[in-house]
């Protein structure tokens, strides 16, 4: 999906300014000002589009777009679906969420619609042909937001109505076909959980059923499956009078929904990215999820993304909320950037008087129009994108690595009780990607549906379910010369959640025999010397037998002292490694390292970048670095070649300085 611009704007909110008229004046100045070329409109404004039911009042947003875009700035039209007008949760109760406790919510908050319910499909739909229409007839709307972070209200997010559980068992029927080949995949036989009849399937509840995994994993994919139906209803309502692009925004590794599915209806696929910078001094565990975050949004479709939100300061929901650092601003937009972001946008133009975001950071204060910091950060940010703007959009990143992430394995493996009940997938995830980040390596996200040819390298930390297919896809691979790697506690059981019986499927690629698992404690430390560096591994440990893998550490305590921790087999013209605990980040960093070196990756610099330092490349016609600084000091990047600034054209060689927070956007000269 390709604009006519990198986007530099965000979510604007004049219906709440309506009788300010010299307020709507100025932030038409102060945002040619800021260099932002586009702003997100109508976000929650259903309540003022439609402030009866039927009676549609759309002559002002119409205006401001137009407004806007004899000014220069285009518009992300957004229908209005994230929060509910009164008239409408009153009149059609039935349009709100059932929690898991069976009450149904009050009206109110946001993102809380039954996304089953007829009537609220009924009318989001009126009203999203209504702007619609009015969208054709304005060239200043650039694309469609539909909704906002579908699901983001409750950690539960689903809704149990009666629609929904209706909906549900009709999925299930579709899936399995009878009860009995349910019952079979469900292993109901346990506790006498049989179901006889479909209407006795209800969605797992707390005071309810909880124990049958098959049950809680079909739920997750059922409500992603609605959520994306959901989707797909308002995308096809809008279609009807226009074919502009559709987005919806999404959120980091959002557990509830299968983001892999989500995004299959959209054009383009956006998120908002607020991470808590400033919470310790040291920044690189913040920066490695961020880039993760990155990275994943940009994989979805293998193309660049949109950074839909991100605040120009501080937020306001978490305990403490600091404010950026100077650097701060401009460092966390690049690095958006640097993973695929064609867009840096905001929450929020200009801080409201009242509510719970009226705290909020914003381009604008309640005081002291643009003479802020945050004013001229923001202007610096809109510039620099408008100096980098053609560079920036002919590339996008094209890494050699990739990583499995996958949702239906993230909920089973963490549903499994055991072999411990906190088992965090994100977390030892995160702590593999950090590897790669260390590294300054870029990867692609892929999930088991995903083509493994093409990368050099592929790594499936914790994949404790296996799709039908992978172990032979995975074969299939390594055979043909790719390395792979895949941790203890993977290969346990199948897409319904039953555990293999008899072999490992990837038994023979990689070359161990698993046996069982020991959990002692998160605080438990085994010993392990790898290429004669000792090392500490976590509360997990394998015992693993190898076949036909080399050993390349051992376990030096315990009962399982001498065991394997880490292997490879050679199988066919590729390597598989099997790490069957979880070791201390040194013990990642250097064996990934050591990976990396034998697929012939490594960052663009090809030399060890310093601690907090990292790099991303976006491939094109002219090949972008981005050298990232995330400590809040000076440092010195050792470089092979030479390499000029894309914005000022100053020369490096040997040698990169980087100041406090600085990212620089390099070209390497040839020769
Ligand atoms: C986002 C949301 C925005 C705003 C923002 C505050 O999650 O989409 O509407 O609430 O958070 O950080």
């Amino acid at each position: 999906m390709e604009f006519e611009r990198l986007l530099h704007g965000g979510d604007y909110n004049p219906e709440q300014w309506m009788d300010c008229p010299e307020v709507l004046k100025e932030d038409i100045a102060l945002m040619k000002e800021a260099h932002v070329n586009c702003v997100t409109l109508g976000v929650f404004s259903w309540a003022v589009l439609e402030p009866e039911e039927g009676e549609y009042r759309l002559e002002w947003l119409e205006g401001m777009i137009d407004r806007l875009y004899r000014n220069g700035i285009r518009t992300v039209l957004a229908t209005p679906s994230g929060a509910m007008p009164h008239w409408l949760t009153n009149k059609y109760p039935e349009t709100m969420q059932v929690r898991a406790d069976g009450g149904r919510n009050l009206p109110g908050r946001r993102h809380n619609f039954c996304y089953t319910s007829g009537k609220m499909r009924e009318k989001i739909r009126e009203m999203d042909r209504k702007l619609a229409e009015m969208a054709s007839r304005q060239p200043g709307v650039l694309m469609w937001h539909i909704s906002n972070e579908m699901g983001g209200n409750f950690s539960d997010s689903a809704c149990h109505c009666q629609e929904c559980q209706r909906a549900f068992r009709q999925w299930l029927k579709e899936r399995y076909g009878t009860l009995e080949a349910l019952n079979k995949a469900w292993w109901t036989v346990f506790w006498s959980h049989v179901y006889t009849d479909w209407e006795q399937i209800h969605s797992p509840v707390p005071h309810g059923e909880t124990t049958l995994h098959g049950l809680n994993l079909d739920w997750h994919r059922f409500v992603t499956h609605q959520m994306t139906d959901f989707l797909q209803w308002e995308i096809a309502s809008v279609r009807e009078y226009s074919d502009l692009p559709a987005t919806t925004n999404f959120m980091f590794f959002f557990r509830t929904l299968d983001y892999y599915k989500l995004q299959e209806g959209l054009d383009v696929v956006s998120w908002d990215s607020y991470p808590f910078w400033h919470k310790e001094r040291d920044e690189v565990p913040v920066a490695v999820k961020t880039a993760a975050y990155h990275s994943m949004m940009r994989s979805l479709k293998k193309a660049p993304f949109l950074l839909m939100e991100s605040t120009p300061s501080c937020i306001n929901w978490r305990e403490n909320n600091p404010l950026k650092h100077p650097g701060m601003h401009m460092l966390s937009s690049m690095q958006a950037v640097a993973h695929g972001s064609n867009s840096v946008q905001y929450f929020q133009w200009r801080k409201g008087r009242g509510s719970a975001e009226k705290f909020h950071g914003a381009v604008l204060d309640h005081r002291n129009g643009e003479n802020t910091r945050t004013f001229r950060d923001v202007a610096e940010v809109g510039k620099r994108l408008e100096t980098l703007d053609s560079l920036i959009r002919q590339s996008c990143n094209r890494p050699r690595a990739a990583m499995v992430f996958d949702w239906e394995n993230w909920w089973a493996a963490e549903d499994a009780t055991g072999p411990r009940l906190d088992m965090d997938y994100q977390r030892e995830f995160l702590r593999h990607y950090r590897a790669f980040w260390e590294a300054g390596v870029d990867v692609d996200m892929i999930n088991m549906d995903g083509e493994l040819e093409g990368y050099d390298m592929v790594s499936a930390p914790l994949n404790y379910l296996y799709k039908e297919g992978y172990a032979e896809k995975v074969e299939r691979y390594v055979a043909a010369g790719g390395i792979y790697i895949t941790t203890y506690w993977s290969g346990i059981v199948d897409e319904t959640d039953l555990c293999f019986i008899g072999e490992h499927p990837l038994r023979k690629v990689l070359g161990i025999r698993q046996e069982e698992i020991d959990a002692p404690g998160a605080d438990f430390r085994n010993c392990v010397k790898y290429r004669d560096v000792a090392y500490e591994t976590g509360g997990i440990c394998e015992v693993v037998h190898e076949e036909t893998a080399e050993v390349l550490a051992r376990y030096e305590k315990e009962y399982y002292k001498g065991k394997p921790v880490l292997t490879v087999n050679r199988f066919g013209n590729g390597k598989a490694y099997y790490l069957a605990a979880e070791p201390e980040q040194k013990l990642l960093n250097a064996f990934y390292g050591e990976c990396m070196e034998q697929a012939g990756i490594g960052n663009p610099f090809m030399t060890k970048l310093p601690y907090g330092v990292t790099a991303a490349e976006r491939k094109g016609e002219t090949d972008l670095i981005f050298l990232q600084n995330f400590r809040e000091e000076p440092v010195a990047a050792e470089v092979k070649g030479s390499y000029v600034e894309a914005d000022t054209g100053k020369a490096w060689q040997e040698e990169i300085l980087l100041k406090a927070f600085e990212c620089k956007v390099l070209i390497r000269k040839q020769g």
